[in-house]
């Protein structure tokens, strides 16, 4: 693996070995590099979860994290992202790591660098490290992907989560569904649309996606309260679903409106075990990139912590 861009062009096999990595990190820890090595944090857009879970998972494997702050940067100066990200790169950085709200934004830096780039989100594009902990999460419940029904729920038109996670699972062999308003439907999705009643009665893990009210001109179109009674979680569909169904969404979350407020913590709930994969998920990543590019010997992480 070059880089981690999309979750369009990875094998069956490539994912599956990038989960499997993720949850033997999270059982037996890894060995920290011990090389100088820096990671360039390139945040153009708010983060709480996918910035500091990197940043922990840097940490974790020996990384020196580089934070990045727009607005104190020569971006002030008028300095462009990809001279910001050759920036970087002349100067130590190991590895970049960007999230931006244009698309394929990582995929134009990455074919002008010589060292491994992470899509950590572009605009309505991909998110695959989020799909990867996603992925993760599933594996460790469910122990397969085949077979299994998963409904992506909600804004898909604006959605990177779904475009990655739609994709990968399908790959997987899960069969994949979408339920969301007729107006944020994205037809660019070959997957079967059904309505959220139908998606709680019939499908293992209901994967609800946040409203991207960045990313909608004009603004939302459907208030709180109508948009959590005709298309979000409410308790009383929750009480439909499968017994040993899930809830899945990347967060944040806007309570009461994807999903009812008490439900974000629920016993289905794994919104927060999603976050703490994030961590595995990303460290699997970064150690995959870093030995597929010869920058450490694979034996390097064989001795455990
Ligand atoms: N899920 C996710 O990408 O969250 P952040 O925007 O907080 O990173």
């Amino acid at each position: 693996m070059e880089h981690f861009l999309s979750m369009k062009n990875i094998s069956e096999h490539e994912i599956l070995r990038l989960i499997k990595e993720a949850d033997a990190i999270k059982e037996n820890g890894v060995s920290p590099i011990h090389k100088q090595l820096f990671a360039g944090n390139l945040f153009f857009e708010p983060s709480t979860r996918t910035k500091m879970s990197f940043t922990i998972a840097q940490r974790k494997l020996g990384i020196d994290p580089l934070d990045f702050a727009g607005e104190t940067s020569s971006l002030q100066k008028g300095e462009s992202i990809y001279d910001t990200a050759k920036t970087f790169e002349a100067i130590g950085a190991s590895m970049l790591v960007i999230r931006h709200n244009q698309e394929n934004i990582a995929n134009q830096i990455a074919a002008h660098v010589s060292i491994p780039v992470i899509n950590a989100g572009d605009g309505k594009g991909e998110h695959p490290t989020q799909c990867l902990l996603d992925l993760l999460t599933i594996y460790q419940e469910f122990n397969k992907f085949t077979g299994l029904k998963i409904a992506i729920a909600g804004d898909i038109k604006h959605s990177r989560v779904a475009r990655s996670n739609a994709l990968a699972l399908q790959t997987l062999g899960a069969e994949v569904y979408l339920t969301s308003p007729p107006d944020w439907q994205d037809n660019q999705l070959d997957y079967p649309y059904i309505t959220i009643d139908e998606a709680v009665e019939t499908c293992d893990i209901v994967m609800l996606l946040r409203i991207q009210h960045e990313r909608h001109e004009g603004g939302v179109a459907y208030g709180k309260q109508h948009y959590l009674s005709a298309y979000g979680l409410t308790k009383a569909r929750e009480q439909r679903m499968k017994r040993h169904a899930i809830i899945l969404h990347p967060a944040p979350v806007n309570r009461g409106v994807e999903i009812a407020d008490e439900l974000v913590e629920c016993s289905r709930s794994r919104i927060f075990k999603q976050m703490e994969n994030g961590v595995y998920a990303r460290m699997a990543v970064m150690k995959r990139l870093l030995t597929d590019r010869g920058i450490i010997d694979e034996n390097h992480f064989n001795q455990r912590e």
